[in-house]
């Protein structure tokens, strides 16, 4: 008896770990430009943060720093994205945020209000496993962190709960205009985890197309 309840809990501990799943690769003219090319390598396997006020918030554990990423040539109105190495398992949202750098990308942390908001999608389900979206078309030209963070609300009840999948890529935007991308926020900053969005029972809400869901994070720039 013992033997097959210890085989059971290892079945859904195995589970739980392939569950999670990790932004790895940029998508750029429809082509998955391969792992860790043009996104910053994360140092904590493919585990989510649950910390939103820690420094691990800005691009993932290890991922202020640029390590040997290489910084890719998009244009503006060009459709780039990113690719996982699992398909997203668990309920939640997704936001994409941009955050120009100062001078080269490969030196910029992310740190203080830079980034904003350029795409989210409300509450989806799972099996994504990838998202495009557009370079905003009037956005200046120059070098920038592109972050996205899969918010997975399966756990989200009390506060830490919800967990944060995030990835920032290198990018170089040419053909841009002269837009004034806003609000600027600050990563970590922003969120506090009180959140209706963030602290949610999504269970309460089943099926998973909550009326009233607020999606996490100011509104989208158009640009
Ligand atoms: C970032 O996450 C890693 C891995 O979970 C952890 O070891 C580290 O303490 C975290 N850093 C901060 C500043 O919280
Ligand atoms: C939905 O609306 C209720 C009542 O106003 C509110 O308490 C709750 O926080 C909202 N839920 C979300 C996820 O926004």
């Amino acid at each position: 008896m013992q033997l097959i309840f210890n085989s059971i809990l290892l079945a859904a501990t195995a589970r739980q770990i392939s569950a999670h799943y990790r932004w790895t690769s940029l998508i750029y003219n429809g082509i998955d430009t391969g792992p860790y090319v043009s996104v910053r390598q994360n140092t904590n396997d493919n585990n989510p943060i649950t910390d939103v006020t820690t420094t691990n918030l800005t691009c993932n554990s290890g991922g202020r720093s640029a390590g040997s990423t290489t910084t890719a040539n998009v244009a503006a109105g060009s459709i780039i994205g990113f690719a996982l190495d699992e398909a997203i398992f668990h309920h939640g949202v997704i936001n994409v945020y941009m955050a120009k750098a100062p001078s080269s990308v490969a030196t910029f942390d992310g740190a203080g209000n830079v980034w904003f908001k350029i795409y989210d999608l409300p509450p989806v389900t799972n099996d994504i496993t990838q998202v495009t979206f557009e370079v905003p078309p009037s956005l200046p030209n120059g070098e920038y962190l592109v972050r996205i963070e899969h918010i997975a609300l399966h756990l989200a009840l009390e506060y830490p709960g919800a967990e944060f999948y995030i990835a920032c890529a290198q990018v170089n935007v040419a053909n841009g205009g002269h837009g004034t991308p806003k609000p600027l926020i600050a990563l970590p900053g922003y969120y506090s985890g009180q959140e209706p969005g963030i602290k949610v029972n999504i269970y309460y809400l089943h099926p998973v197309q909550p009326k009233n869901y607020t999606q996490p994070g100011p509104a989208v720039w158009k640009g």
